[in-house]
């Protein structure tokens, strides 16, 4: 039986088309959901015939209701994996709670440097000569739960944020669809902060 895999993302989604491109996968992408009802990752989804749904945060909806709303509508998809591919809104309990060790998120920086929104940005201000991405399984903080992978990509003189998140964006997406098949075939144990893939 395939693996069932929910996507979340906010934007342009070619984290998930890396997902959907990839030939025989052993998983099927079973719903994406977005924050953002412009995500452009949405759209991919429905070319592919993949439910969708929006849970955008409102005015009625606290934090705490917007993620039990997220949780609902993960749960009732039935995940083997939650992945985080461009996802830009922090999960809360109800969320965690349903999925333990279960939630990859892709991040475009080497954490634990510059997490949060602007990763690419931070590290060209800070004026780091080698930078990258890491995917990691998601705890309660921002960017900061165990290291799945890494990948470095070094920082040219004439880069803006601009073309080097494009560049990054080449090896996260390699190493976000690499991860996700090793986590489908194999799972992962996690002691601390050490993830293990069998
Ligand atoms: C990725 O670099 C992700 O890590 C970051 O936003 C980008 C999303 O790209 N948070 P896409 O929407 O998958 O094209």
């Amino acid at each position: 039986m395939p693996a069932r895999i929910a996507v979340l993302a906010s934007g342009g989604g070619t984290n998930l088309q890396a997902l959907l491109d990839v030939p025989d996968a052993p998983y099927d992408v079973v719903g994406v959901l977005s924050d953002n009802a412009e995500a452009h990752a949405l759209v991919r989804a429905q070319q592919h015939g993949i439910t969708t749904e929006v849970v955008s945060p409102r005015d009625d909806l606290d934090r705490g209701g917007w993620d039990a709303r997220v949780a609902e509508v993960l749960t009732g998809w039935r995940p083997d994996w939650v992945v985080c591919a461009g996802f830009m809104r922090v999960l809360g309990s109800h969320v965690l709670e349903a999925f333990p060790s279960r939630i990859v998120n892709t991040h475009p920086a080497l954490l634990p440097s510059f997490p949060g929104a602007h990763g690419v940005r931070d590290a060209l201000d800070y004026g780091v000569r080698i930078t990258g991405c890491t995917v990691h399984l998601v705890d309660a903080g921002v960017d900061t739960g165990p290291i799945l992978d890494q990948r470095a990509v070094a920082v040219l003189p004439q880069d803006d944020e601009e073309s080097l998140h494009e560049r990054i964006k080449v090896e996260e997406r390699a190493m976000l669809v690499d991860i996700v098949l090793q986590l489908c075939a194999h799972g992962c144990s996690v002691d601390g902060r050490k993830v293990t893939i069998p």
